[in-house]
């Protein structure tokens, strides 16, 4: 039982190693090496990453590991082959993709992500849930970013690969991305203990602000304080630093985050339409809820001031409104 898993990662740490080497040293993976570098991803990223390319035949790997002897059906189940539908027989998973290495917390690889090199759907194949590998229960690259986790006790969260690729070149050691989806008690409760501070940073559209308005909650059940760093409209981690660079991106995004209060604000904001009596009624009425919740005095007179100031109410209404919705939550 334990030799099939050995087997299977020996398996998966051998195909990243073939897979960055097809990148690096072939024609085929000449298309992919200059997609990689065209998106900014420098050379040194790629070693540490180990990205690799699967190239579009579909025998590659199938070879790769008969040749040294893998049982093939056992790769199949592990993720890393098809089966073919008529006869017998096993072809590449992957093929004509850009590979993402997924490492567990030892850092060996039990997975990948295979990225198109342009459009089309779907964007990313990732392995499927194998003996392996469990979603649920892998953040990527926790492992990289391990050390710098626990010595700065802060973790900032990215939706994507590129997201944490990118600003680790940018300066952020610490980042790991949940890969698209929410993150399970089993990833709050490894965050929670290697870290006190998160930071999310998912992308600036409507899924990524409800995805870090679905995140706020379950690391602060958790115990860990959270903070937002937005981003502009419809811009991701990996756009902001391609357009305006690394610096700015350290310094207007990861070092000015908003508190999980303050986003929350923003995010309620969106729902309403301010030009309109009503609109501006029910985001404040919204707001003295958010506000309501929290439980330091002092906290609630500062974001009460900011918004007497901005919509122009009396600070003694408003706290009317807070102390409504205090009582009644008691
Ligand atoms: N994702 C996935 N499968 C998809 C689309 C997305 O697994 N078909 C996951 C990936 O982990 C991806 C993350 O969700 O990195 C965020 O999705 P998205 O923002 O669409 O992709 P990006 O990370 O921005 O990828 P890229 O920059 O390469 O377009
Ligand atoms: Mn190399
Ligand atoms: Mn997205
Ligand atoms: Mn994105
Ligand atoms: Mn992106």
């Amino acid at each position: 039982e334990d030799t099939e898993r050995d087997k299977l990662i020996e398996a998966h740490e051998l195909t990243a190693k073939l897979y960055h080497y097809l990148l690096m040293n072939t024609t085929h993976g000449q298309q992919a090496l200059s997609y990689l570098r065209g998106r900014g991803v420098t050379d040194k990223q790629i070693e540490q990453f180990n990205i690799g390319y699967a190239p579009p035949e579909w025998d590659t790997l199938t070879r790769f590991l008969e040749k040294r002897e893998f049982d093939l059906s056992k790769m199949e189940k592990g993720g890393l082959l098809t089966a073919r539908n008529e006869g017998n027989g096993y072809y590449d998973k992957f093929r004509d993709r850009i590979m993402f290495p997924i490492w567990n917390r030892d850092g060996k690889v039990i997975a990948f992500a295979g990225r198109l090199l342009g459009e089309g759907v779907p964007k990313y194949l990732n392995t499927p849930e194998t003996k392996l590998f469990t979603k649920g229960r892998v953040l990527y690259n926790f492992h990289g970013a391990r050390v710098a986790m626990r010595k700065s006790r802060n973790v900032v969260l990215f939706e994507g690969y590129m997201d944490v690729i990118k600003s680790w070149s940018a300066g952020v050691h610490n980042g790991i991305a949940s890969m698209g989806t929410a993150l399970t008690d089993e990833q709050i409760a490894l965050l929670q203990r290697n870290a006190d501070d998160a930071i999310i940073c998912y992308d600036g559209d409507n899924a990524g602000m409800a995805a870090a308005m679905k995140t706020i909650p379950l690391l602060e059940k958790a115990g860990m304080r959270v903070q937002v760093a937005m981003l502009p409209q419809g811009m991701d981690p990996d756009e902001y630093i391609e357009k305006f660079g690394a610096q700015s991106f350290m310094r207007e995004i990861i070092e000015h985050p908003a508190s999980a209060t303050k986003f929350r604000l923003i995010y309620a904001k969106k729902n309403h339409i301010l030009l309109e009596e009503e609109g501006r009624k029910n985001y404040l009425l919204e707001a003295a809820g958010i506000i309501a919740a929290l439980d330091s005095p002092i906290e609630r007179e500062i974001y009460l001031k900011d918004l007497s100031r901005e919509f122009d109410i009396s600070l003694d209404v408003l706290k009317q409104d807070v102390f409504a919705h205090r009582e009644k939550s008691y």
